[in-house]
């Protein structure tokens, strides 16, 4: 394939570099168009064929349903790596040494207390509220309590903003729930590992000791890994601009959990625990809500079906239901959601209308049934997605910033009113 691509407008042609990437993907690289040629844009709702930036972070072909952190498949990171190791890799680049990741642990552990006026601003909220609006404000307010900003060239100073928040932010999870459910705020202790720590902060109860349970450890750090990166996701595409404006850090991310909240993206984990307990409660009909998914005239969607990218299995669906059906064997759940899911999913891969626009599980279709087994509680669900996607935002955050990037901000076609001169009010 020729290196350029011609665009004609008109009488005048031009030409542009492509761009090929390491996985043989090419992209039109449009920098100059604007320049040359008079005022020409181009227009991309959803940005579905427009590339953000170049990235080494991670790699997904949805056609082949491949997804890979720094080069490693999820299906090997899921099986042999544990959470902290895939956020190392994620975050600096490659997998670490045994004694890099020890340090790395003790790092996170020493960063891991959050100032107790941090305590103030969750009492203030209102207990019905989302987990989610709660979780980004108590990031934002980091900025608050953190003020010094990071700075990017300073390998130090990033290694430390990156112990610190990766410290903090499982505290402010844990804080969220038990503050929802009453219970004390605690921390964890600095003898346990990451994942270990986090359950025993959110399910500790006052009156008894936290025994830990190897099942619930191994399902959360493997949902952790399989939520820990996905390229310029709607969540991720907001952390780097608005981290593209130089915003700290933790003001970046708090934006990232806003974005995540949304039923369309990480949201959907709870839309679709929600979806299949209505299902339940009609009777396990399917067909019903099958057909609503594909009426025009219902705005209802197969919650945890489709993918922006994916037009295949999304690789981390796969194995979530493997590891939905052992971790629900192990704690001796019996879960009839589960069932309907996989009778869902069964008609949707054999219907037309899906099979056609290409729509399978994705990473929030099981999911929910593991956190609820777990004990989470559904709202909890995509504060869950949060813990899981802050490797991964962090790393996107600092690829931009390292990478010099301009500041985010996208052209558009006006389709307003033209010039017209002021009415005064008594004309009007
Ligand atoms: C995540 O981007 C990422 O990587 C995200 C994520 C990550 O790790 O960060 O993977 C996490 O967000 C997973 C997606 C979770 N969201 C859901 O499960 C919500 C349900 N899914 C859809 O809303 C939808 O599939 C999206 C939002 C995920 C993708 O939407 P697109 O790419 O904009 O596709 P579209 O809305 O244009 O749909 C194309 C067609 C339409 O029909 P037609 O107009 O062609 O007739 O497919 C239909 C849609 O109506 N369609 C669905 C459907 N999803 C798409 N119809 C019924 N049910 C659905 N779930």
């Amino acid at each position: 394939m020729s290196d350029i691509a011609k665009l004609q407008i008109g009488d005048n042609q031009y030409e542009f570099p492509l761009i090929t990437g390491t996985e043989n993907e090419v992209a039109i690289d449009i920098k100059t168009l604007r320049g040359a040629t008079g005022g020409v844009t181009t227009i991309d709702p959803g940005y579905k064929n427009t590339g953000s930036c170049q990235s080494a972070i991670t790699f997904l072909n949805g056609e082949e349903g491949i997804l890979r952190y720094r080069g490693y498949s999820i299906e090997e990171l899921a099986e042999k790596a544990d959470f902290l190791e895939v956020a190392y890799a994620l975050i600096f680049g490659e997998l670490p040494t045994k004694e890099q990741l020890e340090k790395f642990h003790s790092d996170i552990k020493d960063k891991s207390i959050v100032d107790d006026d941090i305590k103030k601003i969750i009492d203030a909220f209102p207990k019905n509220a989302h987990p989610m609006g709660v979780l980004s404000s108590l990031t934002s307010a980091l900025t608050a309590f953190n003020p010094s900003s990071v700075n990017v060239d300073s390998e130090e100073d990033m290694y430390n903003s990156v112990v610190k928040i990766l410290g903090k932010f499982p505290v402010l999870v844990a804080w969220t729930m038990r503050k929802k459910q009453g219970l004390p705020l605690n921390y964890g202790s600095k003898s346990l590992g990451y994942v270990e720590n986090v359950l025993k902060m959110m399910f500790e109860q006052p009156n008894e000791e936290y025994v830990q349970n190897e099942v619930l450890v191994n399902a959360l750090d493997k949902l952790l890994i399989l939520h820990a990166d996905h390229e310029q996701n709607c969540s991720t595409s907001t952390v780097r601009i608005v981290g593209s404006s130089h915003a700290g850090l933790f003001a970046s991310l708090s934006a990232g959990i806003s974005a995540l909240w949304g039923p369309l993206h990480g949201g959907a984990n709870q839309a679709v625990l929600e979806m299949l307990e209505a299902i339940k409660e009609d009777g396990g009909d399917t067909k019903k809500y099958m057909a609503k998914a594909k009426d025009k005239n219902d705005p209802f969607r197969l919650m945890g079906f489709g993918h922006r990218v994916y037009k295949n299995f999304d690789p981390r669906a796969k194995i979530i239901k493997v590891a939905a059906d052992e971790v629900l064997k192990e704690l001796g759940v019996n879960d009839p959601i589960l069932d309907i899911a996989k009778g869902l999913e069964q008609e949707a891969l054999n219907d037309d209308y899906f099979v056609k626009r290409k729509l399978y599980p994705n990473v929030d279709f099981y999911s929910g049934i593991i956190y609820r087994a777990m004990g989470i509680p559904v709202e909890m669900f995509t504060v869950m997605f949060a813990l899981g996607r802050l490797p991964g935002w962090i790393a996107q955050w600092r690829e931009m910033r390292l990478g010099k990037e301009p500041i985010g901000r996208p052209r558009q076609v006006y389709t307003g009113e033209n010039f017209r001169p002021f009415k005064d009010i008594s004309n009007r």
